[in-house]
């Protein structure tokens, strides 16, 4: 199933921001020199990313917001967040079909309150299984795991954009992982199992499966990518893989861009997950020099691939990493140190986006270029004199239901063919009326131009039957109103609304 987002210079967030880079100064990156534009500096990781039109997002931990040092960073400079812990199966489940969605939710209002895109970390893991998971037969925990992720994911429903459905299922040499209890009990079929209830639940939110050591091209990764491309061949869903990336200084894999492009290239997004880059401690000038390239590097390589979401950092600080009580001796692995302050690799980050091609970055006074509907973009919003005569049979109704909050939303989308005609290949059309902004989108291609939205068909939902419908979604800002748009034109024929 391709479940498709803008590509990143028609995504509206990249649109709505611009950053000056007029002038140039060099800061100390450690023993580097990193050139920051004098500009930039001043603004923040959210900043640079959303003009990049990328996420940037790091693992919460809601009980440390009662630190103020770590909700304002965590506030100003990311734009998406992921549970550290509160999601997982152990946390949400603890007793059998008894939920507890406490610091679930914690996270999920912290979303929803500071306008960061809400990810969902995780599913189905082997690891972090509630106790009471342990004596149940294969038949016993397959219906367990269901029922599991039914009610996380229906519970969410709405508020994640996208889920991490099975996390790290395969072992080093790319067989299935031998010391799973869910693959020992319930065979392969689990992880098609999860992705099939996970779509139930939530049709809405982008399905995704994740792993570490999975960075470079290398046999564990090459499961994965035969995992995706077996799936998408049989209509299994799955919308984008994550690369968690916990990784070493003087370690970024040098496949890795060409690993995340040939992934995207089967039709699903990636992501990086869980930033993390430790090093022997302690920590010198040396080794943060090295780290602050290889953040830089890692951003890069998400930069440059155009289906790469953005890039997930595994935490704020160095005080709550999990690496030291992991791997003895080893840590510093984050960008902000014990006491919250930025270390080198933070100027990596920002000299990344820096680095941009002029075109996405560089602001002209008054237009922005990313936004300005091009010769290559009117011909789709338009419908064409061919599309006509065989998509378009006349009746259509729409359905525009909105859950909102703040100044986000959600919109989920059903447009029904009321003809007696099935329509094979679909664009639909229409205008937000006070200035609403598609932040992402799934289960289409979506572009925005000023007002005037484009919703085209993904892959696998361009066909509408006769008295059938199909669906997508997307997320929102706006600046307190929230109209929904009044009419909707399917391949330019007006539609009735529901
Ligand atoms: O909540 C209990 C607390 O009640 C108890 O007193 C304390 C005693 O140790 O443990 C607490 O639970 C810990 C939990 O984190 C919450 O802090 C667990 O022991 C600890 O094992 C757990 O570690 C988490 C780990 O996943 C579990 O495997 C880390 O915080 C978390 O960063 C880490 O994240 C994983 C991703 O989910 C998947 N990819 C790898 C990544 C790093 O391991």
């Amino acid at each position: 199933m391709a479940v498709t987002r803008p590509p990143a210079p028609h995504r509206r967030r990249a649109a709505t921001r611009t950053v000056a880079l007029a002038l140039a100064a060099t800061i100390a990156v450690g023993a580097a020199a990193v050139a920051i534009p004098a500009a930039q500096a001043a603004t923040t990781l959210k900043d640079l990313a959303t003009a990049a039109g990328k996420d940037i997002g790091f693992a919460l931990d809601p009980n440390r917001l009662s630190e103020s040092a770590y909700k304002s960073i965590a506030d100003s400079e990311f734009n998406l967040v992921v549970a550290e812990n509160a999601m997982k199966w152990d946390a949400t489940e603890p007793s059998q079909n008894s939920f507890s969605y406490g610091s679930g939710d914690q996270v999920a209002s912290y979303a929803a309150s500071t306008g960061k895109e809400l990810y969902g970390h995780t599913l189905v893991w082997h690891s972090q299984m509630p106790p009471w998971t342990n004596n149940l037969s294969g038949t016993a925990l397959e219906s367990a795991m269901k029922n599991h992720v039914t009610n996380v994911a229906t519970h969410f429903k709405g508020k994640v954009s996208s889920w991490d459905v099975v996390n790290e299922a395969f072992g080093e040499n790319g067989e299935r992982r031998t010391d799973s209890p869910l693959q020992q009990k319930i065979g392969d079929g689990y992880i098609e199992t999860a992705f099939r209830t996970a779509r139930a639940a939530d049709p809405n939110a982008k399905l995704c499966i994740n792993d570490y050591n999975t960075d470079a091209i290398n046999s564990k990764s090459t499961a994965i990518y035969n995992l995706v491309k077996d799936f998408k061949s049989r209509g299994v869903p799955i919308d984008c893989v994550g690369f968690q990336s916990h990784l070493i200084i003087g370690q970024v894999p040098s496949t890795m861009q060409q690993n995340l492009q040939r992934f995207a290239d089967l039709g699903v997004d990636v992501r990086i997950t869980e930033l993390d880059i430790r090093m022997t401690t302690p920590a010198d000038s040396t080794k943060l020099a090295t780290q602050a390239a290889d953040y830089k590097k890692m951003f890069q390589i998400c930069l440059a691939v155009s289906r790469c979401q953005g890039v997930t950092i595994w935490g704020i600080t160095d005080k709550y990493s999990w690496v030291p009580g992991v791997f003895s001796g080893q840590g510093a692995a984050l960008v902000w140190d014990d006491s919250y302050t930025k270390k080198p690799a933070y100027n990596g980050i920002v000299s990344a986006f820096g680095d941009l091609p002029t075109p996405t970055v560089t602001p002209t006074p008054t237009v922005t270029p990313t936004v300005t509907p091009t010769p290559t973009v009117t011909p789709t919003v338009t419908p064409t004199p061919t599309a006509t005569p065989t998509t378009q049979p006349g009746g259509c109704q729409v359905s525009y239901v909105v859950n909102q909050w703040n100044t986000g939303f959600t919109a989920n989308v059903t447009v029904k063919n009321t003809s007696s005609t099935a329509i094979n290949g679909w664009t639909l059309t229409f205008s937000f009326p006070s200035g609403q902004t598609v932040t992402q989108a799934w289960s289409s291609l979506t572009t925005q131009s000023g007002s005037a939205v484009t919703v085209k068909n993904a892959a696998w939902n361009g066909s509408i039957p006769a008295g059938g419908n199909q669906q997508f979604g997307f997320n929102g800002s706006h600046t307190g109103t929230n109209t929904a748009p009044s009419s909707f034109s399917l391949n330019g024929t007006a539609c009735s609304t529901a």
